[in-house]
Parts: structure tokens; sequence; C-alpha cells
């Protein structure tokens, strides 16, 4: 379940509707899909299985979006060069695509840089959860301490997803938020 922090307005959203709002005023598009459908096998499906559960919404997106392939992306932390890995997101940085993300299982942290409105919001996001952070968005991604996540993914080009960083330190400014306690072990397959 989503949690969205503004930390310049010491302000909290946890409601979802509301996070959906506040979300969508920034360009920013959530949706909470949850992961009821997975049931107890959450943890065991193959990325197949996942992906054909969620089909409704992902071919919804593809016509919406135009987006033309998913995949499922996990993170463990036992994924090699998983520092390197992350260490290429925790910089303020922008896409030419969109970044899609919806979470399966784990979590992290979206910060957004609204540079219009001249604000930093941060999204945790958790298994459940829809985030689309439109192209040429300034933020940044960290990992909560678990340091493992599964995702969906959607892509108009799977090179848009490059980073093009944006050169400042702002992200440096910002802690990540992850407010519930470190959660048990998840498992993810690689
Ligand atoms: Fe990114």
């Amino acid at each position: 379940m989503a949690v969205v922090k503004v930390p310049n307005e010491s302000r909290t959203i946890t409601r979802p509707a509301e996070i959906r709002a506040f979300l969508a005023q920034h360009g920013i598009q959530f949706e909470p899909w949850g992961v009821e459908r997975l049931g107890e096998t959450t943890k065991t499906l193959a990325n197949e299985e996942i992906l054909k559960a969620y089909r409704p919404e992902i071919e919804r997106l593809k016509s919406q979006n135009g987006y033309v392939t998913a995949d499922i992306i996990n993170v463990t932390p036992a994924t090699p060069n998983l520092d390197t890995m992350l260490a290429k997101f925790n910089k303020e940085h922008r896409h030419a695509d969109d970044e899609v993300r919806f979470t399966v299982l784990g979590r992290g942290v979206f910060s957004i840089h609204d540079e219009a409105a001249k604000l930093v919001f941060q999204v945790e996001v958790g298994p459940g959860d829809l985030l689309n952070v439109p192209a040429q968005t300034a933020h940044w991604f960290d990992l909560c301490p678990e340091r493992a996540i599964q995702c969906i993914r959607l892509f108009k080009d799977p090179a848009g997803w490059s980073p093009l960083y944006t050169g400042r330190a702002i992200a440096t400014e910002y802690d990540p938020v992850c407010f519930a306690p470190v959660q048990p072990t998840v498992r993810v397959t690689l």
C-alpha cells in the first residue's frame, strides 16, 4: 500500500483516493490494483502467471499510452551488482520513456521532483500499487531496507529506460522514506 510524503510540507498521505488525487495534480498516474487476485500463491507464481493475472490492466495501459511490451523485474539482496544497479537510479534523472511499475512484492521509494511546482514528494510503493512516472519527469528511486522488489514494467521502447542524469545533487537532501518496519524476507525468483 502506497504512502506519500511531502517533506517540505511535513505532510503524509495514506488514503489511496487522496494519494491518487495528489499524484494526479502533479501528472503522476497511481492506481491501487491490489494483489488479492494472486491469493496466497503470490510468492510462488511464475512471471508469466503474474502477467496473465494483470492482463486486463496491462492491455488497458497499452492501449491508453502506447506501451508495446510488459515484463517482470525481480531484485533481491542476492542480485549480482545490486549496489551498482541501485546507484544508477538514486541520483536525480529522467527517462525518454514513462517509468511504469506495478509492484507485486517488496517496496521502494520514488522521489519525484515537480519542477514547475518546485516541489519534491516521495511515494513509497508496495504490493498492489501501479505508479506511472511520465517521460522527462525528474525523479530518483531507492529500495527499502529489505532490498527486494518484484515489479511488472511496461515500455514503449526498452531503450527508453536508461537514466538521463540532471547533474543536480538534490537527491542527497532527502532521506528515502520507508514507513513500515522491515518486512520479513520476501521470496523473489531471478
Ligand atoms: Fe527512473
